[in-house]
């Protein structure tokens, strides 16, 4: 029985944690997050995942009980148990710039709790180079023992993405490099225990981190692309999502979906990873960076769509804004751009209530029931998909909205493809 030892139980870490302990690992985790901790060990998560018909709260709830997984806030207590570490911290991005810090602090903890013979293996999304130059160096300055001697050390980028975190661990091929081959070996060890995919070994931990942020922002960029696809249709009074079934019979084309933006943790920040490498080596990303500020102008094209459809002045205008999540069916509404069309629409005076079930964040905007959301509205803008949201009870929505002017939608999800069914119901419908 393998002891692993699981740094940050986010989005990745909580159901990584989780997928080693259903095969027979005995898994600590470790989270800074007070609450978090205290509500995983009460069998608590607001995660939208499964496995095999079973839900993450389920799979928590048995894990818990068969003593296989426990959460805990004292990293150094959780490694004296452990000889397999995996470090699932991330690197944000403020303003442009990624703070390394949390990672950071969480290497350092590792280092201190470091013994002869434990494995750490790094899974974050990283600054290329990040593992060898800065975690390493951390990892042996703290515990006074040296990599590859006495300890070993991998990166194994991740590819998950929410929704289908069990599923991916297991099945979506994955990619590893250690700093020396019996590091690699370890790694493949214990990532086999869950991957059942091929594993490729990489001939640098640098290939493996730089490929993950490229794969982040290959699709950045495939959706800029169909993000300003989008705008040129809107403006030839064209359907975009037509256009793109059209195109996309063409065997070797494959257009991606175009929406209010781009969010999540990953996409937006990849080419933020990238960005200092590139200026430490005087390389230019001038596409990339654009490709970025088309996606990030998207909440301002769909606030523009809403805003040419008011009956009324802007600084009387109600809105309801339908779905907050990042993507469709999600409960992460980090870096969403539905908060971004959001406040395009208050800057520009209008009062906005949001809705999204699935979401457990909270905003001064945000109200608890669709119908609070709607209720008096002048329009609705559909931002993300979630089942517990009933898009097609038009009738309901009709009859609860103001009849100031005619009400209106703004899809940008393609919810509604037979335009007419809309209209028939009294709607004016604008899609994106
Ligand atoms: N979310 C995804 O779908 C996804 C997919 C692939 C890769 N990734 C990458 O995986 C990493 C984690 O992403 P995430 O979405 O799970 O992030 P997250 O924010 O959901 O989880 C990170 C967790 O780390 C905790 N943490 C921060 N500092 C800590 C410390 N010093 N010690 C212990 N815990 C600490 C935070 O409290 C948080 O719970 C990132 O590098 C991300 O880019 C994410």
């Amino acid at each position: 029985m393998k002891k692993v030892c699981m740094f940050g139980l986010g989005f990745v870490g909580l159901p990584l944690a989780l997928s080693f302990a259903m095969r027979g690992c005995k898994v600590t985790g470790v989270d800074i997050d007070v609450n978090l901790v205290d509500e995983l060990n009460r069998g608590i998560t607001h995660h939208f995942e499964t496995y095999q018909g079973k839900t993450i709260q389920e799979i928590l709830r048995e894990e818990l009980a068969k003593g296989s997984f426990k959460a805990i806030t004292d990293g150094l207590k959780a490694m004296e148990e452990c000889d397999n570490i995996i470090v699932t911290v991330g690197i944000p991005v403020e303003n442009y710039k990624s703070d390394i810090t949390p990672l950071i602090e969480v290497c350092k903890t590792v280092g201190q709790g470091l013994k002869k013979g434990d494995l750490v293996l790094i899974r974050s999304t990283v600054i290329p180079g990040t593992t060898r130059n800065i975690i390493m160096p951390i990892l042996e300055r703290e515990s006074g023992l040296k990599a590859g001697k006495d300890f070993y050390l991998a990166y194994s980028s991740e590819r998950i993405a929410e929704g289908k975190a069990f599923d991916e661990f297991e099945n979506m091929p994955a990619a590893l490099a250690g700093i020396d081959e019996e590091s690699t070996a370890k790694a493949l060890e214990l990532m086999s225990i869950v991957t059942k995919a091929p594993i490729t070994q990489a001939s640098s931990m640098e290939v493996v981190e730089t490929a993950k942020v490229m794969e982040n922002i290959s699709r950045d960029v495939n959706i800029a692309m169909v993000n300003e696809f989008a705008r040129f249709a809107k403006a030839m009074g064209l359907d975009i999502f037509e256009v793109i079934k059209v195109a996309n019979t063409h065997k070797r084309v494959n257009l991606l979906t175009p929406g209010p933006g781009v969010g999540g943790y990953c996409l937006p920040n990849a080419v933020f990873y990238l960005l200092p490498k590139a200026e430490e080596l005087n390389v230019k990303l001038d596409l990339l960076l654009t490709a970025r500020r088309v996606n990030e102008e998207m909440p301002r094209f769909v606030a523009d769509l809403v805003l040419r459809n008011l009956p009324v002045a802007p600084n009387q205008a109600r809105i309801a804004a339908l779905g907050l999540a990042m993507k469709d069916f999600s409960n992460d509404d980090r870096i969403s751009p539905a908060h971004m069309v959001i406040k395009h629409l208050q800057n520009a005076g209008c009062t906005v209530k949001a809705f999204d079930p699935a979401v457990p964040s909270r905003y001064d905007y945000k109200v608890d029931t669709v119908e609070e959301a709607v209720k008096d509205a002048h329009g609705i803008v559909i931002l993300a998909r979630q089942t517990a949201i009933d898009f097609m009870n038009l009738d309901y929505y009709y009859r609860l909205m103001s009849k100031e002017g005619t009400p209106f939608i703004v899809d940008t999800k393609n919810i509604y493809q037979d335009d007419e069914w809309v209209t028939a119901k009294g709607f004016k419908l604008e899609k994106l």
